[in-house]
């Protein structure tokens, strides 16, 4: 049985951004085929900034307190600082995740990532917002 943080416990209990967002600029999906767990990411950027961002996580416990820290982390930033949130970044404001559970975590820092990449070839396509 893995020991969670409390900060894991927490998030998990009441996970913030929870949901969908509708029409939004960004979409990142990220799943991992060894435990079958999936997360997405709904992101709405305005002025370069992360207005927005809720997720669905179909995953453990360890995924939705990820999630929840991640999006915490990165609502009001600008793009390129949420670029800059990693697995190791994610976990360690969670003060720290069981070995076994570090995967969790780098599927919400990478479906994050995704989204925003989904955003920025939306805006290259010239698709943007009109
Ligand atoms: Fe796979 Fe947590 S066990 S995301």
């Amino acid at each position: 049985m893995p020991i969670y943080s409390e900060k894991v416990m927490e998030h998990f209990m009441n996970p913030r951004n929870v949901g969908e967002i509708e029409n939004p600029d960004g979409l990142g999906e990220e799943g991992n085929p060894v435990c079958g767990d999936m997360m997405t990411f709904y992101i709405k950027v305005k002025d370069n900034h992360l207005e927005d961002i809720k997720f669905k996580t179909f995953g453990c416990g360890a995924a939705i307190a990820v999630s929840s820290m991640v999006s915490e982390m990165a609502i009001g930033k600008t793009i390129e600082e949420a670029l800059k949130i990693t697995p190791s970044s994610v976990a360690e404001k969670l003060e720290g995740l069981p070995k076994n559970k570090f995967h969790c975590s780098n599927l919400g820092a990478q479906a994050l990532h995704k989204a925003i990449e989904n955003y920025q070839s939306k805006q290259k396509k010239g698709g943007g917002k009109g």
